[in-house]
């Protein structure tokens, strides 16, 4: 069994704490709070042992009892799942893994080079192979590089792509925007770079805006490929590719809105997709003395890194077959 900490119970941590429990490999070991809140009372009444950071955040003034501070769960575990927010991740490697002699995942508010290993597993597995600290790529990221990698067989030559980013988390209250539509003033945004942390030799240009939605991203793809394609070629690469699904207006599912719908009347918890949804009806493809293939997705950016999580802690912990992991994740989440 592989023994599992979450430092940062938030919208990341809670979801990788739920399915670390449901996998037959590993054990749950204990969640951080670093302060009190609903969350707290969700992993108490789940039964999760909770951990300090820093002072006990009210905890003990609103009736929980922690089993330690953070100091006791690195004794616990053999690796930690930090999904603190951004910068606090390269912190606590240097003043908690590092010393404790702790492997780490730390999530895409941080940098590449924090660990010089950044993990979509369907591309690159292996490179996380008994590595001692790793970053799962951001929401986006992982968006595009599942499917990217999924259409390479098409020989990219060059990728361009809008993002169209929710402008917060359904339950953030904090940000916004909520009645305006906000470019990203930086031209290419820094996205394209970040494909390259897990796809080196993808060349990718990207720019970006945020929208008053909170339910996903969704991406406007359009990549130059040296073969010759069709709409048929590109929906039999995606469709046979994992972490992917093919959505259909035949269905109703023509928006962010009808997706969410969709995996809550699945019965998927908290109403995820971790799945990037690739609309068929938006796939173009065009060979007129130059060729193209184009598409839309949506990513559910609350849920598409959570599997990613999984393997990557089978992958550090020395799980060599990265294909048998993915279809062990899929399976406790339903997904193909
Ligand atoms: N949300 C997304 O859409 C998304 C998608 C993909 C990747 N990510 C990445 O995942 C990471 C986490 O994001 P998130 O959205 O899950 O953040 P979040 O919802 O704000 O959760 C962060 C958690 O970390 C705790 N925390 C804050 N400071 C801490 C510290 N010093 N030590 C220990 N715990 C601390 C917070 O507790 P308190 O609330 O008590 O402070 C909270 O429980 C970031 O790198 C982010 O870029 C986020």
């Amino acid at each position: 069994m592989i023994k599992v900490g979450i430092v940062g119970y938030g919208t990341i941590g809670k979801r990788v704490a739920d399915a670390v429990a449901m996998q037959k490999d590993m054990k749950l070991t204990g969640v951080t709070a670093h302060s009190y809140s609903f969350n707290t009372e969700v992993a108490n009444e789940k039964g999760y042992k909770i951990f300090t950071v820093g002072d006990d955040g009210d905890l003990k003034l609103n009736g929980i009892k922690p089993a330690g501070d953070i100091n006791n769960l690195l004794e616990e575990v053999d690796i930690i799942v930090d999904a603190t927010p951004k910068k606090v991740g390269k912190e606590n490697i240097e003043k908690y893994y590092k010393p404790k002699k702790v492997k780490a995942i730390i999530q895409g508010g941080e940098k590449h080079e924090t660990t010089g290993t950044s993990f979509v597993a369907q591309c690159n597995y292996d490179e996380a192979l008994n590595k001692d600290f790793v970053r799962i790529v951001s929401c986006n990221t992982t968006g595009l590089c599942r499917t990217l990698h999924a259409l390479n067989k098409f020989d990219i030559t060059s990728v361009h792509a809008t993002l169209i980013r929710r402008g917060a988390d359904p339950g953030d209250i904090r940000h916004g925007p909520i009645n305006a539509v906000v470019p990203v003033l930086e031209m290419p945004s820094h996205h394209g770079p970040d494909v390259r942390s897990v796809l080196p030799k993808c060349q990718i240009f990207t720019t970006a805006l945020s929208v008053p939605s909170t339910l996903m991203h969704v991406h406007t793809v359009i990549a130059d490929v040296k073969k010759k394609v069709n709409v048929d070629d590109v929906i039999d690469a995606l469709s046979s590719a994992t972490r992917i699904r093919i959505v259909r207006n035949a269905e109703h599912l023509r928006s962010t809105a009808e997706i969410i719908e969709f995996a809550r009347d699945l019965g998927r918890q908290r109403g995820d997709m971790p799945e990037i949804c690739v609309w068929k009806e938006a796939i173009g493809a065009v060979s007129n003395g130059y060729n193209k293939l184009l598409y839309m997705q949506a990513v559910h950016q609350e849920s598409d890194v959570v599997p990613e999580n999984i393997d990557c802690i089978r992958a550090m912990t020395g799980f060599k077959d990265g294909q048998k992991s993915i279809e062990m994740t899929n399976k406790s989440f339903g997904i193909k």
